[in-house]
């Protein structure tokens, strides 16, 4: 999909079709010109409600406002009724601005006109896409607030680069695990170091064993597939800040020896989604050119079982030294993070460390499908990455450490245990667990997102499609996007 931006007026642009947002279901506004016609309907514009005027070339569709949390959507809804239709390549759309000069709603529509026409098909005989192909947005606005064509060309720019590198996410997450492995993930980064110009060191098991990351390794020993560490670096001259993003990337959870029942193992290719929220945040910084400095370390394994598996009883060390009792094979994730985290801290001293993980199904039960958990020891990291993720379109919410949830990790045998003794509140208590690798001088740097709800989704959700939604990229871009305007000081 390609965007052009001008001040020509809407009528003189070209299209196949115009795609008219219908604000505050008030279909008085001088841009709905169908007004009878949509009554008639019983069209009344509501959030996301779509109504195709065919023989018009107008595609109507209701927003509540004109903020960007209802414009991206509401575009999605109404690329989505295209999807799959043919002969219409050219779009055409006027701006929405709720406030003079404030572009946010500019880039809120270019997001949700990428992310809604998002498809899948790789694996179908018949491919339904999306029949776009050039996108004309008018300059001319809902309403008269000026904006300089400079700062909408820009909101339309980056909001493409981050959607695109959302989709560039999807498409990792759902291709099935048999054609995506670690070795898979190491090709995909190589190839994007190479485009962008990144650093990409990737560590093999002989590397690892050298690096003592023994948890990890000890996860993907019954797999086929090698497991992988990579690092992708971005590196620009004088950057503000230092960011290190760690993934979970397991290209497949099969629970391993602690095999998880059948119904729970399918959806299970999406493990490695943490991974791949990191690897489209490096694509997404790098062709921004933000002016931070950013280390994506991605750590891929496939946890399968074997008589080469690792077991509940195992004692395993971690990088760090700390001793580990695996009760349960399927708790592999913070296994591996442990191990990636330690990595991350040894190589690069950054001033924020992120991870992302889809790290329980305790998250899900505890905040739905839809939302994020974010935790870690610093209150003001834990807002700023709710409110930036709430800028960016996505749902995070703040999960309390507390000293009774992490006394519930006790072993008697070793450091710690890879479970709590608990039924209750896992989704903190495996943030606990990660929390015990991290060095002291970076407990407050630190945040862990737990992505396993809105990671992947068998249903349409907002600009979400079924399956992969790219959890994780939008709400770090954005926040990595506000540490590059800050100041150094
Ligand atoms: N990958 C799963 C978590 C998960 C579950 C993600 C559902 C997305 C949807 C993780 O490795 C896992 O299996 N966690 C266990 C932990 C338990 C054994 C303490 C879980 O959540 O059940
Ligand atoms: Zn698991
Ligand atoms: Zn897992």
């Amino acid at each position: 999909m390609k965007f052009n931006i001008s001040t020509t007026p809407m009528q003189e642009l070209k299209a196949d079709v115009e795609i008219v947002i219908v604000i505050d279901g008030n279909l008085k506004h001088p841009t709905v010109k169908d007004r009878k016609l949509l009554k008639k309907a019983g069209f009344s514009g509501a959030q996301n409600e779509v109504y195709h005027l065919v023989e018009k070339k107008r595609l109507y569709v209701g927003a509540e406002s004109l903020k960007g949390s209802s414009i991206r959507p509401a575009a999605a809804s109404a690329i989505r009724a295209l999807t799959g239709k043919k002969g219409f390549k050219r779009l055409k759309i006027a701006t929405y601005v709720s406030h003079p000069r404030c572009s946010a709603s500019i880039r809120a529509m270019v997001e949700g006109l990428v992310l809604g026409g998002y498809t899948f098909t790789e694996y179908k005989s018949k491919k339904s896409k999306c029949p776009v192909k050039t996108v004309e947005i008018s300059l001319e606005g809902y309403e008269a607030h000026e904006i300089s064509i400079e700062t909408a060309a820009r909101a339309v720019h980056h909001g493409e680069i981050v959607a695109a590198s959302t989709n560039y996410t999807r498409n990792i997450v759902n291709t099935p695990p048999d054609d995506f492995y670690p070795e898979s993930m190491v090709k995909k980064a190589k190839k994007l170091a190479k485009e962008l110009g990144l650093g990409c060191k990737v560590l093999d098991v002989k590397a690892l064993k050298k690096e003592k990351m023994n948890a990890l390794l000890a996860v993907g020993r019954a797999s086929r597939h090698e497991p992988k560490v990579i690092h992708l670096s971005y590196k620009p001259k004088n950057p503000k800040k230092v960011i290190s993003l760690v993934g979970k990337g397991l290209t497949y959870d099969s629970g391993g020896l602690s095999l998880k029942p059948g119904d729970f193992m399918v959806t299970m290719k999406a493990d490695k989604s943490g991974a791949s929220a990191v690897i489209g945040m490096m694509k997404a910084v790098a062709e921004m050119g933000l002016d931070v400095e950013v280390h994506g370390f991605l750590g891929m394994v496939e946890n399968m079982i074997g008589g080469d598996a690792y077991k509940p009883d195992d004692v395993l060390k971690a990088k760090n030294g700390k001793t580990i009792e695996v009760r349960n094979t399927d708790a592999e994730g913070r296994l591996v993070l442990a191990d990636v985290l330690c990595y991350a801290q040894q190589e690069v001293k950054a001033d924020y460390l992120f991870d992302f993980a889809t790290l329980t199904g305790a998250c899900v039960v505890g905040v739905g499908h839809y939302t994020s958990g974010v935790m870690g020891f610093s209150e003001e990291l834990k807002t700023t990455v709710r409110d930036q993720a709430k800028i960016a379109g996505e749902l995070v919410t703040p999960l309390d450490f507390n000293d009774y949830l992490k006394k519930t990790l006790k072993s008697e045998i070793a450091d710690i245990c890879n479970i709590s003794n608990t039924r209750y509140g896992g989704a903190i208590t495996a943030g606990l667990f990660l929390s015990e690798f991290i060095d002291d001088e970076h407990k407050e740097k630190w945040a862990h997102v737990d992505i396993a709800g809105p990671a992947f989704v068998e249903h349409v959700w907002g600009e979400n499609p079924s399956g992969a939604s790219g959890a994780g990229v939008r709400m770090m871009v954005r926040l990595m996007e506000s540490l590059s305007r800050e100041s150094s000081h």
